[in-house]
């Protein structure tokens, strides 16, 4: 089923209006949607295709989930929209306890609710610097936290996040973060963030570090248990807070409702976002409850954070998080991706490595396995290969060699055997005669 991009379309048609308004900042894919249910998408053409990026992990409870489309429309039929900081609503409060019982460790813990994962990696910065008094920030090589100016500041990749569009953000220092496949081990790493605290900041200066338990963007590079572990424990002696971006990698992806848990680790403060909303935007921090209180009233909020709609959904997505039975789920499905994904590279010399942790799993493709050399035109050829067949695509990687499955976790097995299989025929396709 090859895309037709032909005059005529419907989708030529919107794919020109596009261009004609729509900055050309934002990168898109030709394909206009229709509708959406569980892991599949219908565009404007009616053609079916299965989504294995699920809005990059925003919809891990898959698009429009019955019980979330019935609880925004109840709630935008009473109010849509009150500003909490002018009158409060109860759903607010009903999000926040929910998102707070995904934060891993004993607590207290509290919260409080924003838009974008940006955001929340904006006010977990700030509460860190207030409750501190210092100003200085830790952040990671291959690390993602938005697109903001402190987000982008804390991001590690220049193209196509950060270039031009200095100065950033003051006061942040960049330390190494494991890679095992290219040759950063999670000793090395944890030696060079000694390092930086040694060479580029003294530890009474820094307020916080912020770590993706998986970074994303990055490649999907589950953080080992002992670097975790390491920078912690140096958090803890200098009394730096130690931010867990779960933007990404929490809200189930991983089984669990944060990522971090895996290791058994509390942090200070958690972002989170992207699948919280079940598909509409909100996000939080959550954390100690000393620092949650720490700043003054009117220090933090905004107009729509904790949207009063988003609430609704985002109540019906985090008791589904917090399912026990929903996790077990998670659980078996990443195992099932593993599986697949190994296979598939048990059967291609190009896939270099399958990682991740629980659902939240890539595959890196290289030219060869001796020499490790990125395989990122190849990468891009595999996703466009497997749009044209029927299969949501996208990479993401330092070196954009890195196929990303963030397929919603209700695929069902149909969903999963004809995705899996659009992408190994496109693999084989994108790499034949070279
Ligand atoms: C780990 C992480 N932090 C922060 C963000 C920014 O989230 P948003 O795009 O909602 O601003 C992302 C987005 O992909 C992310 O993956």
């Amino acid at each position: 089923m090859a895309i037709d991009q032909g005059t005529g379309t419907r989708t030529a048609e919107l794919q020109a209006e596009r261009e004609r308004w729509v900055s050309a900042s934002v990168a898109t894919q030709p394909i206009f949607v229709d509708h959406a249910h569980g892991a599949r998408i219908t565009d404007v053409e009616g053609r079916e295709f299965i989504d294995f990026v699920g809005g990059i992990g925003s919809l891990n409870c898959g698009h429009t989930p019955a019980a979330v489309v019935a609880a925004v429309q109840e709630q935008a039929a009473r109010y849509m929209h009150q500003m909490y900081s002018v009158v409060q609503y109860e759903g607010y409060i009903e999000t926040v306890k929910r998102m707070v019982a995904c934060h891993p460790g004993a607590g207290p813990f509290k919260g409080l609710l924003l838009n974008s994962g940006a955001e929340a990696v904006e006010n977990a910065v700030k509460i860190a610097r207030y409750a501190t008094n210092r100003d200085a920030i830790i952040c990671f090589d291959q690390g993602f936290h938005g697109r903001t100016l402190m987000g982008m500041s804390l991001t590690s990749k220049p193209m196509p996040y950060k270039k031009g569009m200095g100065p950033y953000a003051a006061e942040i220092y960049r330390s190494p973060a494991p890679y095992p496949y290219r040759g950063v081990s999670a000793e090395e790493a944890l030696e060079g963030f000694r390092k930086v605290l040694k060479s580029q900041i003294d530890p009474s200066q820094v307020a916080a570090v912020i770590l993706e338990p998986v970074q994303g963007e990055g490649g999907f590079l589950p953080m080992p248990s002992e670097f975790i572990h390491g920078v912690h424990a140096l958090c803890q002696e200098h009394g730096i807070i130690y931010i867990s971006d779960e933007v990404q990698a929490g809200m189930g992806r991983t089984g669990t409702p944060s990522a971090i848990e895996h290791h058994g680790i509390s942090p200070d403060l958690a972002t989170w976002a992207k699948s919280m909303g079940g598909g509409m935007p909100i996000s939080g921090v959550t954390g100690r409850a000393d620092l949650l209180d720490a700043v003054h009233p009117g220090g933090l909020g905004g107009t729509f954070c904790g949207n009063p709609v988003a609430c609704a959904a985002a109540i019906v997505a985090l008791d589904q998080v917090l399912d026990p039975d929903f996790q077990a789920h998670a659980t078996a499905f990443g195992d099932d991706l593993r599986a697949r994904l190994d296979a598939i590279a048990s059967r291609h010399e190009n896939v270099g490595e399958v990682r991740g942790l629980g659902a939240m799993l890539a595959m890196e493709l290289v030219q060869d396995r001796a020499t490790k050399a990125p395989a990122a035109e190849e990468t891009a050829r595999i996703v466009a290969l497997a749009r044209d067949r029927g299969l949501i695509l996208m990479g993401s990687g330092l070196y954009g060699n890195a196929i990303r499955v963030l397929v919603p976790l209700v695929a069902t097995p149909d969903d999963l055997d004809e995705g899996f299989a659009i992408l190994e025929e496109s693999l084989a396709d994108a790499f034949a005669g070279r």
